[in-house]
């Protein structure tokens, strides 16, 4: 009987170097000097390989070092030991042609117009002018906002903004979007409904992209594959495969398979959790003998 390592099953050893977006290597991560009382071990270890048109979620406990992942996948961080290859290249810093974010807190300007919020992004980028009014115009479509390109941030709800950001993103055209919680702040509804239309917008176009997020529901219905974390230093403790196609539908959160795969994350976190607070409740002990 053949068994899988978890460790080798974290590396897709079936996908070939031109279907991989990004492959993580050996990824470790700490803040600040080991010798300063302050420094953090964030990441350890972590090896993943994320393929062409995939959609992969990362979930773990708060401070297990996603935010820090997907930054060193950004080229915002330098990683202390491993490498991050994207499109088979090396990341050194930033690769604004490859790679585009969306974070939770929406940084658009207020005092600009989503129109223009969308279009400075591209100006930043590079993109040629002319190139990039019908860009804009087509990012804006796709995420539903096309009857409010004049208004100001401002003058949208948090779900609009959120769109708005998602639409400056997509006008980059990069082939990756990494997104650290970017649904986080709004309610369950609006949620439920971006998470929709981006597998419907995943449905339309390769790209790849890296989604952090604390809810199981929203990991489930958007991944392909859903990346577990331990607590810090955080690295993959297991990846939860979802084999359902994209755009997925409504209906696909009241089935059964929906249900197996969150509760399957749900046991997977919680003694993941469990643990942390067994841990800091020992060293409390010890730290504070009686
Ligand atoms: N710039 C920094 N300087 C020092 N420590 C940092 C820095 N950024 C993050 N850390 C620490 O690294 C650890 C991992 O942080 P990170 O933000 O990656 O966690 P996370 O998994 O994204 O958490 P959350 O789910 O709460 O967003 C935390 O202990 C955090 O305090
Ligand atoms: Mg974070």
């Amino acid at each position: 009987m053949r068994r899988s390592n978890p460790r080798v099953a974290t590396l897709a050893k079936r996908m070939t170097p031109d279907k991989v977006a990004i492959r993580i290597v050996g990824v470790s991560h700490q803040f600040g000097e080991a010798t300063e009382a302050r420094h953090v071990r964030a990441l350890r270890e972590t090896s993943l390989e994320i393929a062409r048109g995939e959609l992969v979620c990362l979930i773990g406990p708060s401070g297990c070092g996603k935010s820090t992942l997907l930054n060193i996948l950004g080229g915002l961080i330098a990683p202390t030991a491993g490498a991050v290859e994207v499109f088979g290249k090396r990341v050194r810093g930033p690769m604004p042609h490859d790679i585009a974010f969306v974070f939770q807190e929406n940084a658009l300007f207020p005092w600009n117009t989503v129109f223009e919020n969308v279009n400075l992004g591209m100006v930043f980028q590079g993109v040629p002018r002319a190139e990039r009014e019908a860009r804009a115009k087509r990012a804006i479509e796709a995420v539903g906002l096309q009857d409010f390109p004049q208004h100001y941030p401002a003058q949208l709800s948090g779900g609009m903004r959120q769109r708005a950001a998602l639409a400056r993103a997509l006008s980059l055209e990069t082939g990756i979007l990494l997104m650290d919680e970017p649904f986080g702040a709004l309610d369950e509804q609006t949620r439920m409904i971006l998470g929709e239309d981006l597998s419907v917008l995943l449905s339309r176009t390769e790209k790849t992209i890296v989604f952090v997020t604390h809810s199981l529901g929203e990991a489930t219905f958007l991944a392909d594959r859903v990346a577990v974390f331990s607590a810090r230093p955080g690295t993959i403790k297991k990846i939860v495969k979802v084999d359902e196609p994209h755009p997925r539908r409504p209906d696909f959160v009241t089935s059964a398979k929906f249900t197996s795969i969150r509760n399957e994350l749900y046991a997977l976190l919680h003694d993941e959790i469990r643990k942390t607070m067994a841990e800091s409740s020992v060293s409390a002990a010890g730290a504070h003998p009686p």
